[in-house]
């Protein structure tokens, strides 16, 4: 018996969904990322000595808390353009509209159906769906947090120089949070979020990659997301 066949015919009409600098942004921070995590659990328990000799000549855990602090300035100023970009770029227009739908409590249902399986994805305008907008929000809130603390970090080694300027502008913040022995704790237990968020985070973006032909996660690569346009 032969199976009767329905021809359909799928066509996906390109779209750019995240500009250039938005895609390098991202992925200058995730690999900044990666290595303040390195060089800071490092730094908390130094479980590297180099060969002791009886020249200081071996500067391990120097260089490594000096990688901490070049990539801790370079996700800083990172961090404020891409902010600057997301609230006035023209290319971030479907980033900014994916807001509406954080409220509207049918989407957010509907989209919590869809990670249960329970449901097909909601329509949604933009690039992010609300459970998203608000994971990146999250994010955005525990790199603040993790900058302001590394900041007053750096400027109580550092007294000169950047580090009088950020001391004046940021004491404020060491002072709410109780002291200099509390934001290092605030640093280290933030540093756990990126450890929580990433592997969700990479599970999620593979997960729709295999689920939806829309482009998935290339869209961080090529900028471009696919609409469906069904022609039956
Ligand atoms: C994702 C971002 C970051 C992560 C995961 C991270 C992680 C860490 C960790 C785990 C420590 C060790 C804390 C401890 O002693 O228990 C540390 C120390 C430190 N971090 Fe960060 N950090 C980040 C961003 C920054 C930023 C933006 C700065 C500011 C420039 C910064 C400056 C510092 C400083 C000055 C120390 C102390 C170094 C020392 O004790 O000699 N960090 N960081």
């Amino acid at each position: 018996m032969k199976n009767s066949v329905h021809l359909v015919k799928k066509d996906f009409e390109a779209y750019k969904e995240f500009s250039g600098l938005t895609r390098i942004f991202h992925w200058i921070r995730a690999f900044g990322i990666f290595g303040l995590m390195f060089t800071g659990f490092y730094i908390a328990y130094p479980f590297l000595q180099a060969e002791t000799t009886s020249m200081p000549v071996h500067f391990l855990q120097a260089y490594i808390r000096s990688w901490h602090l070049f990539l801790g300035f370079a996700l800083i100023g990172v961090s404020i353009f891409r902010l600057y970009l997301f609230i006035f770029d023209r290319g971030s227009h479907p980033e900014r509209i994916s807001f509406s739908a954080c409220l509207s409590p049918k989407i957010w249902i509907d989209q919590i159906k869809v990670y249960l399986f329970l449901g097909k994805h909601p329509h949604i305008k933009g690039a992010y769906n609300p459970l998203q907008f608000i994971t990146y929000f999250a994010l955005a809130v525990l790199v603040l947090i993790i900058s302001l603390t590394g900041v007053v970090l750096y400027y109580n080694v550092y007294h000169n120089g950047l580090g009088s300027l950020l001391q004046t502008s940021f004491k404020w913040f060491e002072v709410m949070c109780g002291g200099l022995a509390n934001i290092r704790l605030i640093h280290h237990i933030a540093t756990w979020g990126f450890v929580l968020f990433i592997p969700v985070h990479i599970y999620m973006v593979v997960w729709n990659s295999l689920r939806y032909p829309n482009g998935g996660a290339d869209a961080m690569i090529s900028g471009i997301r696919y609409k469906k346009d069904l022609k039956i």
